[in-house]
């Protein structure tokens, strides 16, 4: 297995390319089952989970062509409705295939996603709104088995806000028979990415960005062409960066309109930002105290659960207390051990986490458990007195795209050893 070696990096400068957002471009990618026409996607994060992806549905028949990151996904041969446990056990998301394929065809077969380190993540929203729908759904052997005539229009309430779980019934919604009233939707820049990539594949589709979306179902959907946007979660991880090692970097492609949240908790902490249509730039002054920012974690356009183990970094090194509330997943403290074994003060208490700022962490061999405590880990690292070895790296290749690479670009001392 991988591991990063990162060492002490302050006082950093220089341009940051932000990719394609990996939240966004893995539904996308799925929609592509919803017509027999290509699919010709641009901006498409060079990511472990996106190749994840593209193998699940290569072995559905489709064809997938993924090079300089532009995709083109084709499911005009498209013979089997079925996603395998091999394959979605090692990425969630899979569970997206799910709408589009019982949409089209009127039948799939996919593995139960299970849980992961950060929750149980249940799927039963998803499930509820394709039974409104009319799908008749059995779980069984740890697969959801659905059959559907034809899926018909609904007035679905979500019990909760979920992404994914918007995502997989606005795309079955689509090919349904009359119009499906989606109410209480996630309002995540990625659904609505989602729901302008499947208008321009013919879909009919009212109220995008808010938390009411309806869709009137048409006979079939079309080809088209779509740049993914840009990744809020990525650019929001490096400007942490930026605040944490005192440096002054540009990030370019970014789109600072779907991250007010964060840019405004980097004001908090201290930071200069400022912003263009495609890019920010964010400074902090070497000799300037960072202010410990309280952070609780919420559905868009509040600040995101995936930049919670971030933020939570920068607070070890601010000059006071801050309290983080995780109010969107269970168990997504697994970045608190590893980050206090480099001398963080923090302390957790049910989804609550008080985190007392230090002068300094000091380097160690940590482990990275999920996508985004990975990531908190290399930003402690860049900050940390001596040497910090980040184990299991394979967490991190599955949401950023070469790292390494890109913190090398602005002058951070981060190596990749290959395991
Ligand atoms: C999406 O996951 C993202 N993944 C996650 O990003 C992100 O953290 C999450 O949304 C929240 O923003 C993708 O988009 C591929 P949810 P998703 O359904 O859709 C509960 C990353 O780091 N729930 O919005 O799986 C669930 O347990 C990943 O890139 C149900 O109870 O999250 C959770 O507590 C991590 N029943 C809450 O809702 C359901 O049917 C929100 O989950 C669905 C969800």
């Amino acid at each position: 297995m991988d591991k990063l070696r990162v060492k002490k990096s302050l006082g950093l400068s220089g341009e940051i390319y932000i990719s394609g957002a990996k939240n966004a471009a893995l539904p996308i990618i799925c929609a592509g089952i919803l017509t027999g026409e290509q699919l010709r996607l641009s901006n498409v994060p060079d990511l472990k989970d996106i190749k994840t992806l593209g193998l699940l549905l290569e072995g559905m028949g489709v064809k997938i062509n993924f090079a300089d990151n532009k995709m083109d996904i084709d499911a005009a041969g498209l013979n089997s409705c079925i996603a395998a446990y091999d394959l979605v056990k090692t990425m969630r998301a899979s569970v997206l295939v799910l709408g589009p394929l019982l949409a089209r065809f009127g039948e799939a077969e996919v593995s139960l996603p299970g849980g992961c380190a950060i929750g149980g993540r249940p799927v039963d929203q998803h499930i509820k709104g394709l039974e409104l729908m009319g799908a008749d759904i059995k779980i069984e052997n740890g697969y959801i088995k659905a059959r559907a005539k034809k899926l018909h229009g609904a007035k679905i309430i979500m019990d909760l806000i979920t992404v994914t779980g918007t995502e997989n019934l606005l795309m079955a919604a689509t090919l349904a028979d009359g119009v499906t009233v989606l109410e209480n939707c996630a309002r995540e820049p990625e659904v609505t990415d989602l729901a302008n990539c499947l208008v321009k594949m013919g879909a009919k589709i009212s109220g995008i960005g808010t938390d009411t979306l309806i869709v009137t179902g048409v006979e079939k959907l079309h080809g088209a062409e779509h740049q993914i946007i840009p990744d809020r979660i990525e650019a929001g991880t490096y400007a942490i960066m930026a605040v944490m090692t005192r440096s002054d970097v540009i990030l370019r492609n970014a789109k600072p309109d779907i991250m007010g949240a964060i840019i405004e908790k980097l004001s908090l902490a201290g930071a200069v930002v400022e912003t263009g249509q495609d890019w920010l730039r964010v400074a902090m002054k070497n000799d300037q105290d960072i202010c410990s920012v309280d952070i609780k974690t919420l559905p868009y356009p509040a600040l995101a659960t995936d930049m919670q183990a971030q933020f939570m970094a920068l607070n070890c090194i601010a000059n006071d207390t801050s309290t983080i509330s995780e109010t969107i997943f269970e168990n997504r403290y697994m970045h608190v051990p590893e980050l206090c074994r480099m001398g963080a003060n923090i302390a957790v208490d049910g989804n609550v986490a008080v985190v007392k700022g230090v002068h300094n962490l000091t380097g160690a061999l940590v482990m990275a458990t999920d996508l985004r405590a990975s990531a908190s880990l290399v930003l402690a690292g860049l900050v940390a007195d001596g040497e910090t070895i980040v184990d299991r790296v394979y967490h991190l290749d599955r949401g950023y795209e070469s790292m390494e690479r890109k913190l090398q670009q602005v002058g951070a001392d981060i190596v990749r050893i290959k395991g």
